[in-house]
């Protein structure tokens, strides 16, 4: 994995320009985008963009601070390392604390930033919001304190400012326990330094990681159900006025997509010259090894007219954060019904699948199923539709069953991708749970030859075998354009 970084930031491709959800993000030093169910702020000397989000160091679960990166276009990001550095025996900062969900507003009283967070000890029981503040934008921030807002707990922490009133407002969860289970809406004091007046108060909906979309005419709340670092069916609200009445809970992507296995967190709001888009943030979390989670961004569409909202997956989309424009991607479609098929690899009937089958029986470095497609001699962004069934419980993921009580499930399969056989550098693929019958896709940025290649897939070899996802084709996507000039 680090190899590859290494490879890619050589190559001097570390800067994307497109979005790309789910990939491994890059800064513009060719390091991994290491921040996690963050938040957006705007600065206000330059007008670029902050993004804020939990630091996660390799291999450790908690404690690496918030991290900050800035950009002009949402897609190129500039790392200014950590904005809030952990401090070793401090009570609410330590590398011990849970430091999660960063959000950074400006406050024009005190014309300083403040950043909020979700602050506790590493069993989550004190449920507090931590309040750092620094003068400029990308920090380091300074630690005020940590409080229970208006005496409640509160556990995910969101954050949104309305563009009409300018008045910004904390969402938060009220912890699991039996008397919480709420999500609180509270407005900010005038100098967003104490959270002081609940707006309302969604009950026992037992939700979390909330956001709220704002458009002209509603507000939309947005929150996951509660399972852990697990993806579930991400919910909206709609509601003409934050006090409410708010609507029924509604799915915001295909049922048991499970959000195309997200978490919901924050969302953002561009108002171009030419069109309004709302951007989806969420986070895919690999619970297995957190700093390795990926963020997935992805557009809105919202019809004012039903009071609904879907987000909407596409591998890959080209966003114009001046004029608000957003372009998917078209690649070229290679189903499995058409590869070339190795070992214990065969089509499986399946009605959801491209030509009524999927490719199923990938693993190790035998069972393999080989795709020919053309390159254009670039690095090129492939994404790989699976399914993932691993409720059923086999082979080296033997826990399974979502589906059934006390249900858990591996998050994701593994598998090995070799281009033009060569074995030597083989990139690994995550393949996240994806439900029976529901079909995702995962990206990988691979050196494609001018003309013909291969590219194998296979389950990874790494001292133990691992099974792939059952994998319905491929789609292969033009090589992204070195500027952005002369696109707009
Ligand atoms: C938090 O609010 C809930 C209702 O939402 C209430 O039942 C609970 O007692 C409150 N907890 C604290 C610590 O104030
Ligand atoms: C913020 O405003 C409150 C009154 O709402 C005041 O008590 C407090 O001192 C102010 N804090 C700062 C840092 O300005
Ligand atoms: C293929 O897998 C076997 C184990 O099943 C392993 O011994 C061997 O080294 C692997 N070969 C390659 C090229 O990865």
């Amino acid at each position: 994995m680090h190899f590859t970084t290494l490879l890619l930031a050589a190559a001097g491709i570390a800067s994307a320009k497109w979005i790309v959800p789910g990939a491994r993000w890059l800064d513009t030093e060719g390091n991994i985008f290491n921040a996690h169910a963050g938040g957006l702020c705007i600065d206000r000397e330059s007008g670029k963009f902050y993004w804020f989000g939990e630091y996660k160091p390799e291999g450790q679960v908690e404690g690496g601070g918030i991290s900050v990166y800035s950009s002009d276009d949402l897609a190129t990001w500039e790392s200014h390392g950590l904005a809030l550095d952990t401090i070793e025996g401090h009570p609410w900062i330590s590398p011990d604390n849970v430091i999660q969900r960063p959000k950074v507003i400006y406050s024009e009283e005190t014309e300083k930033y403040h950043m909020w967070w979700h602050a506790d000890d590493a069993k989550y029981s004190s449920l507090l919001q931590g309040l750092a503040v620094s003068d400029s934008i990308a920090g380091p921030y300074t630690f005020v304190d940590a409080t229970a807002p208006m005496g409640n707990w509160s556990q995910d922490f969101g954050a949104f400012t309305d563009y009409k009133t300018g008045n910004s407002y904390a969402l938060y969860s009220n912890g699991d326990r039996l008397e919480g289970r709420d999500v609180y809406l509270s407005k900010f004091n005038s100098n967003l330094t104490s959270v002081d007046e609940v707006v309302f108060r969604f009950n026992k909906y037992d939700f979390e990681a909330p956001t709220i979309v704002q458009t002209e005419k509603s507000y939309y709340a947005l929150m996951s159900h509660k399972t852990g670092y697990r993806p579930n069916n991400v919910v909206a609200m709609r509601a003409d006025k934050l006090e409410g009445p708010w609507s029924q809970p509604f799915f915001v992507s295909p049922a048991y997509t499970r959000t195309f296995s997200t978490q919901s967190g924050f969302s953002w709001r561009i108002k171009g010259t030419k069109k309004t888009t709302y951007l989806y943030m969420g986070d895919q979390w690999d619970s297995v090894s957190l700093w390795e989670s990926r963020n997935v961004w992805l557009p809105i569409d919202i019809d004012e007219r039903e009071g609904s909202l879907q987000v909407l997956w596409h591998d890959i989309f080209d966003l114009n954060v001046k004029t608000g424009e957003w372009t998917p991607i078209k690649g070229k479609t290679y189903n499995s019904k058409n590869a070339k098929l190795a070992g214990d690899v065969w089509l499986q009937e399946a009605t959801f699948g491209a030509g009524n089958v999927i490719a199923t029986g990938i693993y190790g470095n035998e069972s393999t199923i080989t795709f020919e497609v053309e390159g254009q001699g670039q690095d090129q962004w492939v994404s790989f539709y699976h399914q993932n069934t691993d409720d059923m419980g086999f082979g080296d993921q033997p826990q399974g069953a979502p589906d059934r009580i006390g249900g858990s499930w591996q998050l994701r399969r593994i598998s090995s991708v070799a281009v033009n056989g060569d074995t030597e550098n083989v990139e690994t693929l995550y393949q996240r749970d994806s439900h029976k019958g529901i079909i995702l896709s995962s990206p990988l940025l691979l050196p494609l030859k001018k003309g013909k290649n291969t590219i194998t897939v296979g389950g990874l070899y790494n001292g133990v075998d691992h099974k792939g996802a059952d994998l319905d084709r491929i789609v292969v996507y033009p090589p992204e354009p070195k500027t952005k000039g002369g696109k707009n």
